[in-house]
């Protein structure tokens, strides 16, 4: 292991911005984490493939790049497949892993981004599944009490993008790796409509996991840009969810306003509508834009800073405050 300091995070962030970390240190065994937190480094953060962070000013501290590796078949019961993955794994390969020896419910979750390590600290979700469906347990390091805790399905306390871990265990553990229970016999989720409209266009008449992965891959390349193209961290908000009652009131005004039923008497507001009607999408000032297919984006055309993305995020919020009197948070983890 190398501590390298005043060391780029360009090459390490999806948004491509042009930052540098105080101390910069990758690890590929645990052994190698404790030796570091031993130091007991005052500020640092773990770091996967940096598709959900915007940095917006110099890191004064340590980023530790988690690098572990593996994928194992832990055991099986009648029904399933616990298959544990070491969090440094990327989350794409995984999920091909996966559907290559048939183990289904990630299929879904194909192309997007990132390492294993970060799936469960939003919850990460797409096309009608989120990874608590399928989550088994996870194995985290407590930084400060330099112990081994293992958390089930009900310790997370999964939310819509949301974990203990973006909460009140915030920079507390290092999550080592995933356990996932994937079923034997595929129970195949194509509520999302966009889903089905794809398999038609494909042809699928034997549905498969494999074919759900490439139906999910065409929609996603079609309208997500590639942040090897262009700089950006997929969703910069979530989408709000707003009482029933109030989803009314705002149809009486804006009856093309999309929202979908979630629980009971709440709405989720797409966002990426609200902010296209504030008049966003194609957005630029600078490099920092509003992406032309996806509003919900926000993009780095090449030399924009943290703080230029910030500021865009900023002046988004209130606009769609005025407008429509709802207000947006952010799912991108501002450092
Ligand atoms: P990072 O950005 O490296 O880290 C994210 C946060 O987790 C940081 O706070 C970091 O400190 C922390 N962290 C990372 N690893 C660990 C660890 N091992 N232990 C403790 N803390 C850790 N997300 C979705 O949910 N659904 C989507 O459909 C989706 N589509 C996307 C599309 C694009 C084009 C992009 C760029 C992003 C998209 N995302 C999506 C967001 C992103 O891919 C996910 O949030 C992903 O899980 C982030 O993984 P990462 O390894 O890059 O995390
Ligand atoms: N829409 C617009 N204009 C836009 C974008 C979207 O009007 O510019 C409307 C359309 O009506 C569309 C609806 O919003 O039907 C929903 O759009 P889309 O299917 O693209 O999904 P999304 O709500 O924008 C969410 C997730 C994505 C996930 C997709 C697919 C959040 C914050 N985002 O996006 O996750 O991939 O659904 O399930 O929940 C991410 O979290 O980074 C992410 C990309």
């Amino acid at each position: 292991m190398q501590l390298r300091d005043n060391f780029s995070l360009q090459p390490f962030n999806t948004f491509g911005i042009d930052v540098k970390a105080k101390h910069f240190a990758a690890f590929t065994a645990v052994q190698e984490l404790q030796s570091i937190l031993a130091l007991q480094p005052e500020t640092l953060m773990i770091l996967g493939g940096g598709s959900n962070v915007l940095f917006t000013k110099d890191y004064d501290g340590l980023v530790l790049h988690n690098e572990l590796k593996g994928i194992e078949l832990v055991k099986e019961d009648k029904d399933y497949y616990y298959v544990k993955a070491w969090a440094g794994e990327n989350w794409h390969q995984f999920v091909q892993y996966c559907i290559a020896n048939n183990y289904a419910g990630l299929e879904n979750l194909s192309l997007i981004p990132g390492c294993v390590g970060a799936s469960p600290m939003q919850n990460i979700g797409a096309y009608g599944v989120e990874i608590k469906d399928v989550f088994y347990e996870l194995e985290a390091y407590h930084i400060h009490d330099k112990t081994l805790v293992t958390f089930n399905r009900e310790d997370c306390a999964f939310g819509y993008r949301e974990s203990v871990f973006k909460r009140q265990y915030k920079n507390q553990f290092v999550i080592l790796n995933v356990t996932y229970r994937l079923s034997k016999q595929p129970h195949y989720n194509i509520s999302y409509g966009a889903i089905e409209q794809e398999l038609e266009k494909m042809a699928v008449t034997d549905l498969s996991i494999q074919a759900i992965s490439q139906a999910v891959i065409h929609i996603r390349s079609s309208k997500l840009p590639d942040p090897k193209e262009i700089g950006n961290a997929g969703s910069f908000f979530k989408n709000p969810q707003v009482p029933a009652e109030v989803f009314k009131q705002l149809q009486t005004v804006h009856p093309a306003i999309v929202g979908y039923p979630v629980g009971d008497n709440e709405i989720k507001l797409a966002a990426g509508w609200l902010i296209e009607q504030c008049g966003w999408k194609g957005y630029r000032k600078g490099d920092a834009g509003c992406h032309a297919k996806q509003a919900l984006v926000l993009v780095n055309y090449g030399h924009a800073t943290g703080d230029e993305i910030y500021h865009l995020s900023e002046e988004i919020i209130q606009s769609v405050q005025q407008k429509f009197g709802v207000t947006l948070e952010r799912e991108v983890n501002i450092v």
